[in-house]
């Protein structure tokens, strides 16, 4: 078996996610048969370093045995169990350890399967606590640029046009706020003072503010200051509006702690978690909360206050079993400070990228590092001559439009940073 006839194959019958079809004619699929680490190999036996951590999900490597144990142990003890009206052992346990590590007003769980669906819950509540208390609030506030699913309540909040414009007409109206551009306390202070006039307007209408802490990931890997966020969040404390961290991208210790919202010394009011979440193995997404939140739905069933969302797999214990495995190697890895080392290496690894002339800007929050080209006008999709040379070289990257950047898991070692920087380089420097 080779590329080229599983390539053939896919493409007879398999429609793929975030993609024109018509490109995969110039630009080959590429059937991956196996990953170790921060490697993946195709079945041309090409190997690949993997720059982006599999659409940002892998934290501790392709395959990780620790996480691969857990799940094989589980996976011969509970597969799966309805989660209403039942529970089971490794989402309790995990359910205590994200508490745990959570600002301590926060004590509630609620579980998904996808990044999506946990918005969705989170748009849902919000607005579902203020009706129960016959409060009618319509609107939510969101970042310019923002992006926070595929869905429909998600894409309403989200703001990156490219995968949003063709279905504007069904959606809900956002109110988009502007998003800081530069990580500077001056950019956050005069965005702040954009979000207070929004909400002056109207806040009695205004359910949640909802925000990318600290990195737009999908929004060409925009970065702002802490203090964007201490500010929104101040303001939306001022005036009685919800406060949503959506940490499905960031969370699990891309910004350098372990959720972005830390930064900021913050206690959100509703937490969206997802990708790192089972270390890129499997699909779990939680929302997490308040108890007063919790409260405002607790009553008797005939009140009809219920939140009665739920998804099939909602709360798998194969997904949970993952995640706690996940959390075990943060606990006993020291993650977190380890990593601190590595994002000192990275960036003094991409001054020498300043010194192109095709660069405009290289920007870091902790693990997340973009290059933002210059010259290039949009339909020249500039990213693709970067993302094939990579390719060539043993490099996977993903550009976002003139956005090249680096999140790779947290596993790679010194060696492999070099490579993974001195190909994105090279590339660069040769378009
Ligand atoms: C910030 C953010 N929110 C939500 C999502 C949606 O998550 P999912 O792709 O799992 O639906 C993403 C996905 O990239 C994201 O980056």
């Amino acid at each position: 078996m080779n590329n080229e006839k599983l390539i053939k194959e896919d493409l007879a019958h398999i429609w793929h996610p975030c993609s024109q079809m018509k490109d995969y004619e110039t630009l080959p699929l590429i059937p991956i048969k196996k990953g170790r680490g921060v490697y993946i190999e195709d079945y041309d036996g090409n190997i690949y370093i993997d720059a982006i951590s599999s659409w940002w999900v892998n934290l501790f490597g392709h395959t990780n045995p620790y996480i691969a144990k857990k799940i094989k142990k589980q996976v011969d003890r509970l597969e799966h169990i309805i989660f209403a009206g039942f529970s089971h052992k490794p989402i309790i346990k995990l359910s205590k350890r994200l508490i745990n590590l959570m600002p301590k007003n926060i004590n509630k769980c609620f579980y998904a399967d996808n990044g999506s669906s946990a918005v969705e819950v989170a748009l849902k509540m919000s607005f579902h606590y203020y009706k129960n208390q016959g409060k009618k609030r319509l609107h939510f506030v969101s970042l310019t640029n923002s992006y926070h699913g595929e869905t429909l309540g998600a894409m309403s909040v989200s703001d990156v046009g490219l995968y949003k414009e063709p279905y504007k007409e069904m959606m809900m109206t956002p109110i988009h706020t502007p998003v800081p551009y530069q990580i500077s306390k001056k950019s956050a202070i005069a965005k702040a003072g954009e979000l207070e006039k929004i909400f002056q307007q109207n806040p009695d209408n205004i359910c949640a503010l909802i925000v990318e802490p600290l990195v737009q990931c999908a929004g060409s890997m925009n970065m702002y200051h802490p203090l964007y966020l201490k500010l929104a969040y101040k303001l939306c404390k001022k005036y009685d509006i919800h406060f949503i961290a959506d940490e499905i991208a960031v969370g699990f210790g891309r910004t350098g702690t372990m959720f972005a919202f830390e930064q900021a010394k913050i206690t959100p009011d509703f937490i969206c978690l997802s990708k790192g979440i089972t270390g890129g193995f499997l699909p779990l997404a939680v929302v997490l909360t308040t108890d007063e939140i919790y409260g405002k739905f607790y009553c008797d069933y005939s009140e009809g206050k219920s939140f009665l969302h739920s998804h099939s797999y909602t709360g798998n214990p194969i997904a949970c079993a993952a995640a706690n495995a996940t959390l075990d190697i943060f606990e006993k890895n020291n993650v977190i400070k380890k990593n601190l080392k590595k994002i000192k290496y990275i960036k003094n690894s991409v001054k020498k990228f300043q010194n192109l002339s095709n660069v405009k800007e290289v920007r870091q929050t902790g693990m997340i590092t973009a290059i933002e080209l210059k010259g290039y006008e949009p339909q020249t999709r500039i990213g693709l001559n970067v993302y094939q040379y990579a390719l060539k070289n043993g490099v996977l990257l993903r550009p976002l439009g003139n956005i090249i950047y680096f999140m790779p898991p947290y596993v790679i070692k010194k060696n492999e940073i070099d490579k993974m920087i001195n190909v994105a380089y090279e590339a660069i420097k040769s378009i």
